[in-house]
C-alpha cells in the first residue's frame, strides 16, 4: 500500500498516512508532486506529462532475480540531487523514494498507479530493496539532467528502508 511517514531529521516519527489525497497535500506543500492515476487514464496522463516538456520517456523492469540487482540497489540508495525532476509512474510494484525538506524527511511508498516528481535540487535517495520488483516509467527533460549528485551525508544510513510486502 502507498504510503507516508515523515521523520524529523533525529528519525523519531512525526506522522504517517496511507490517504492518497493526504499524501498529496503534505508532499505538495515541499514543492513535490504526487498523483495517483487510474490505469484508464495512464496514457492520457503520459502524453499530458510529454507537452509539460517531460519529453523523453523510457520503461524500466526489475524483477527479484535480476543477476545485477545488487549493484542496481546501491545506486542511489545515498543521499544526491538532480539537476532535472525525477518523475516516476510506477506501472506496477514498489519503491521506496526518501526526500530531505525543510528539517524533515519523508518517506514515500510507491506502488502501481503512482506518480511522483522530485523537484530538480531536492535532496533523496531511492530504495528498491534486497528483492526489487518494479516496473516505471521514467520522464525526462534531458536525459543527463539525471545524473546524480552525491551530497556525501550518510543520512540515509539512519532511516527506514525498503520493507518488502
Ligand atoms: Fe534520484
Amino acid at each position: 500500500m502507498t504510503r507516508l511517514t515523515i521523520f524529523d531529521e533525529a528519525g523519531a516519527e512525526v506522522g504517517a498516512t496511507g490517504d492518497a489525497d493526504a499524501i498529496t497535500a503534505a508532499l505538495g506543500g515541499i514543492g513535490v508532486r504526487f498523483e495517483r492515476w487510474p490505469a484508464s487514464e495512464q496514457d492520457a496522463r503520459s502524453e499530458a506529462l510529454r507537452a509539460e516538456g517531460y519529453t523523453t520517456v523510457d520503461t524500466v523492469s526489475v524483477t527479484p532475480d535480476h543477476p545485477d540487482r545488487d549493484a542496481m540497489r546501491a545506486k542511489f540508495l545515498s543521499e544526491h540531487r538532480h539537476a532535472d525532476d525525477e518523475v516516476r509512474y510506477f506501472v506496477a510494484g514498489s519503491g521506496l523514494f526518501t526526500l530531505r525538506e525543510r528539517g524533515r524527511i519523508y518517506a514515500v511508498r510507491c506502488e502501481g498507479g503512482d506518480l511522483i516528481s522530485v523537484p530538480a535540487g531536492m535532496r533523496h535517495w531511492f530504495d528498491m530493496g534486497p528483492r526489487p520488483h518494479f516496473t516505471a516509467m521514467r520522464f525526462f527533460r534531458t536525459p543527463e539532467g539525471w545524473v546524480g549528485d552525491f551530497t556525501g551525508d550518510p543520512i540515509a544510513d539512519r532511516f527506514p528502508r525498503l520493507e518488502p510486502a
